[in-house]
């Protein structure tokens, strides 16, 4: 039987939040599920690197294996940015889907990973992926809010968020992760962001975040957020260019959901940039 856990007070506080809890609780889609089949872990997440030409010609399924490849890579990136994660570690996925990013995090630093996610049927579902994979003792999801996750004070060594700050105020959600955190521990986030140099919101930024329900932030805010909360960026590295080939990839691919050209658009005339940015906890 499957448990779901969850905090003491409502983890759902606002329509917002419930419409997104919502949204996660359907979202069924191929371009997810079909990714997923392939070796057992699902992604939420978009991918980086270069693709190779050759699944052009091979078929569909070259092409699907293509993509998932590359958004694995995606999750290795983040993790080579955690640091030195010890076995007696503690991380934290905070908004983590389907589970992917935690599974691969348990298997390269041995530790315990706890994923929280607003959607009870990805909850389910990753912790019936941790049963199958026989890492149910390390790994386990909670029906929780990212915001208020009441996880113990200083019990984590790391955190990461992929592709979820979207959805939140980052300054309560940094508050979150800096009581979270123990002294020098790191934070890894991969977003999208918009260009504060281009000016607002872009017509293409408005229609991604119409399509997924979310509220694409400002490059700035991100920094100002951390630096109010007592984190120190040691890295940023702009993912733009390394995600541009996943996204015409996708776009010839037969999962394609509609939305592949205004990312397209949006990171080509510079108004939305793919983002890591990992920081230390002060
Ligand atoms: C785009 S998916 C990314 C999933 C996962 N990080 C991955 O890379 O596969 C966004 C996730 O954020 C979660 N989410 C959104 N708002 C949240 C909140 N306030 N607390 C916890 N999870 C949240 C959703 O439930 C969903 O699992």
């Amino acid at each position: 039987m499957t448990t779901v856990q969850s905090t003491e007070g409502p983890v759902l506080r606002s329509d917002y939040q419930r419409s997104i809890a919502a949204y996660w609780n359907k979202e069924n889609d191929p371009v997810n599920i079909r990714l997923g089949e392939i070796d057992g872990l699902y992604h939420h997440h978009y991918g980086i690197g270069d693709y190779d030409p050759s699944v052009l010609r091979a078929g569909d399924q070259a092409i699907i294996a293509e993509m998932h490849r590359l958004e694995t890579a995606q999750a290795n990136v983040l993790l080579d940015h955690l640091g030195d994660i010890q076995p007696a570690d503690r991380l934290m996925d905070a908004g983590s889907g389907r589970g992917g990013t935690s599974f691969m995090a348990n298997q390269r630093f041995g530790c315990q990973v706890d994923g929280v996610s607003i959607a009870e049927q990805q909850v389910t579902f990753a912790n019936d992926q941790a049963r199958q994979r026989k890492v149910d003792d390390r790994v386990r999801f909670h029906f929780r809010n990212m915001l208020d996750t009441g996880f113990g004070t200083g019990s984590m060594r790391g955190v990461w968020t992929n592709e979820t700050t979207m959805y939140v105020d980052l300054h309560v959600l940094f508050r979150e992760f800096a009581r979270l955190l123990e002294y020098g521990g790191r934070y890894v986030c991969i977003t999208g962001c918009y260009n504060d140099v281009t000016g607002g919101r872009s017509r293409a930024v408005s229609q991604i975040d119409q399509h997924y329900i979310c509220n694409i932030h400002p490059r700035s805010e991100y920094f100002k957020a951390l630096s109010d909360n007592g984190f120190v960026p040691i890295t940023v590295v702009d993912l733009t260019p390394a995600t541009i080939p996943y996204w015409e990839l996708r776009a010839r691919s037969s999962v394609a959901t509609g939305i592949e050209d205004t990312f397209l658009t949006a990171y080509k005339e510079g108004s939305f940039h793919y983002l890591l940015i990992a920081a230390d906890r002060t």
